[in-house]
């Protein structure tokens, strides 16, 4: 049995793992908490946290569970640098689990990605496009950030210097180095991520689109399971999953 606490269980994702971990015996739900309410109090009860939230508040948790030596489950996207640093320094004392996507099918994505830009090579123009429904707060999605980060990882350029976020203008020719990124919002599309290889005479697009947040929500409990047996650090869905 594995004792959960959701920070965020008003939310979409929180809702989703709630009606989740409803089916799921091996798991309690010791507390479902948001906005307003004391997470250290009652912190005591459970193993592990599950944060599905808003940036800002993630690494209050973080120190809260690394304080009282609780496991981390983070789902929440769109950390700054400065918030990226307080979770590490969390997970220097506590397992943490911290993925932009904890779908299956994402996750052979990143993976898919990482081949496809390896076996391309240079001369296949990089875009990410991605879809999600109107009431999403941060853009490009951090699975969006993470793809990003695959492609720019194997083509050896840095990502702040290779990135366009969309473009407007007169922006002259597409340059060799560059990476495109695309955020399109619009009614209640749940997530769709594509990554375009774009070539003289040919292109490849891989895509990737969610219907359901249980994809995402059975994801973040199992990695829930996983991270209370592991020690200090910071994991991703990829440890999770066995892929590395
Ligand atoms: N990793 C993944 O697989 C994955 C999948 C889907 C979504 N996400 C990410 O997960 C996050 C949540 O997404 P969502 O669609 O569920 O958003 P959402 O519907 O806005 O839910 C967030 C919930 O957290 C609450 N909250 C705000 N501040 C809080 C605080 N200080 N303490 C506790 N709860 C607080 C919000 O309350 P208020 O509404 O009152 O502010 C809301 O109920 C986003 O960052 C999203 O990008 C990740």
């Amino acid at each position: 049995m594995t004792k959960i606490i959701i920070n965020g269980a008003k939310g979409r994702m929180g809702r989703a793992l709630l009606a989740c971990a409803a089916n799921r015996p091996e798991i309690e739900v010791a507390g479902a908490i948001d906005q307003g309410d004391d997470l250290a109090a009652i912190l005591p009860r459970a193993e592990v946290v599950i944060e599905f939230s808003f940036h800002t508040v993630t690494p209050g948790v973080a120190a809260l569970c690394a304080q009282q030596r609780k496991a981390l489950v983070i789902g929440t996207t769109g950390h700054s640098a400065g918030e990226k640093e307080e979770i590490h320094a969390a997970a220097g004392r506590i397992p943490v689990v911290m993925a932009s996507n904890f779908s299956t099918g994402i996750n052979a994505l990143f993976w898919l990605t990482r081949k496809a830009v390896e076996i391309l090579g240079p001369d296949f123009d990089l875009e990410v496009v991605e879809m999600h429904h109107r009431l999403k707060k941060d853009a490009p999605s951090g699975t969006a950030t993470t793809l990003l980060e695959i492609l720019s990882a194997v083509r050896q350029v840095q990502l702040r210097d290779a990135l366009r976020h969309g473009r407007a203008g007169i922006v002259g020719e597409r340059t060799r180095n560059e990476i495109g990124v695309h955020a399109i919002r619009g009614g209640d599309v749940v997530g769709d991520h594509t990554v375009i290889f774009a070539a003289n005479g040919e292109r490849v697009e891989l895509t990737h689109r969610a219907s359901s947040r249980d994809t995402f929500a059975h994801g973040a409990l199992r990695a829930a399971q996983w991270v209370i047996r592991q020690p200090p650090g910071l994991y991703d869905m990829q440890d999770v999953l066995g892929l590395k």
